[in-house]
């Protein structure tokens, strides 16, 4: 499994930056995923994504405790096209997760894109109550980026494998979200195209040839970039803030930087931001409906 992209860019929080590399590193390694001491109450994110299903699992204050992440296409610019085939993977790794941690996972949250359609939103829920979990929050893709990264003033760019989401966020408030059918697959597209090779060779292609990959793909980076600067508009962004997997290219928040005129800071392992803020919008909310206390900061 590839994990690469690990320029952090901006001096993010070290407890933000420790969650991250703790998800990681258990990623898809279940030697390495380990109960809690005090068997506290666990917490699952489901990110249904148009490249990769990410199922998450996290403790009672959000510190990662095991995770998979699996490369299908069951989703399409964020609406679920194979319903059956993403119960199928999604039963799989919680089934794997549970028998792993030896418990079994009852509470989960899920996410959509900005600008969903309700169907579809419900579709996602029914993927995950459907292997037998209870859906406490469904958020959208940006606004979980962010219950990691705890962003008060600032854009959260989510460039995934079909989409871009895009969250401005205004004293830790979130003030506009906005969606573009743009991501990893057009790159791969590019790619494709330039190498005359697959548009599956051209998905590992761009995963060996970083730097290869940025000069062949720059005018859709640049493309990213102004439709990001669309979105914002003339609110005042002091930074943005790339996740998703396609933002772990190595360089391209550069190119973002200089399209934008705008600091661009870019987490070690981007793409794994949103599952794991999915997962632990899950805990806030559980904390928030059993009345036990306020809803978790990020760090
Ligand atoms: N280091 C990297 N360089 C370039 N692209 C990468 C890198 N790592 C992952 N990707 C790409 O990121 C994409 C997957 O990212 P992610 O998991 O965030 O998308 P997704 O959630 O499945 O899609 P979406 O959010 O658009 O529905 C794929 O296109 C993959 O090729
Ligand atoms: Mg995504």
């Amino acid at each position: 499994m590839d994990l690469r992209g690990e320029n952090k860019g901006y001096p993010y929080p070290l407890g933000v930056l420790q969650r991250i590399e703790k998800l990681a590193d258990r990623m898809n390694r279940p030697s390495r995923w380990l109960l809690p001491e005090g068997r506290p109450e666990l917490f699952v994110g489901v990110d249904l994504g148009t490249s990769y299903v990410v199922v998450v699992v996290v403790d009672d204050q959000g510190d990662p405790v095991g995770g998979m992440m699996q490369f299908a296409t069951i989703a399409r610019e964020g609406l679920i096209l194979d319903y059956l085939g993403a119960i199928e993977i999604v039963k799989g790794m919680v089934e794997s997760l549970q028998k792993g941690l030896g418990i079994q996972l009852g509470y989960a949250s899920t996410s959509f894109p900005p600008k969903t359609e309700s169907a579809n939103i419900r579709t996602t829920q029914y993927v995950v109550e459907s292997v037998g979990m209870k859906v406490l929050k469904i958020v959208d893709e940006p606004s979980a980026a962010n219950r990691l990264l705890n962003v008060q003033n600032g854009a959260i760019v989510d460039i995934g494998g079909g989409t871009t989401g895009i969250a401005v966020v205004e004293d830790g408030e979130i003030i506009y979200t906005g969606d573009e059918p743009t991501g990893g697959t057009h790159l791969n597209l590019v790619i494709a195209g330039r190498k005359k090779i697959s548009f599956e060779e051209a998905e590992s292609y761009k995963l060996e040839h970083q730097a290869e990959t940025l000069e062949i793909t720059l005018p859709v980076i640049q493309k990213m970039a102004t439709i990001v600067r669309d979105h914002i508009g003339d609110r005042r962004v002091e930074v943005v803030h790339l996740v998703g997997g396609t933002s772990g290219l190595i360089g391209m928040e550069k190119v973002v930087e200089e399209e934008l005129g705008i600091p661009v800071g870019k987490p070690s392992h981007p793409q794994l931001v949103t599952p794991l803020g999915i997962a632990i919008a899950c805990t806030e909310e559980r904390s928030v409906q059993s009345g036990r206390r306020e809803p978790l900061r990020s760090v």
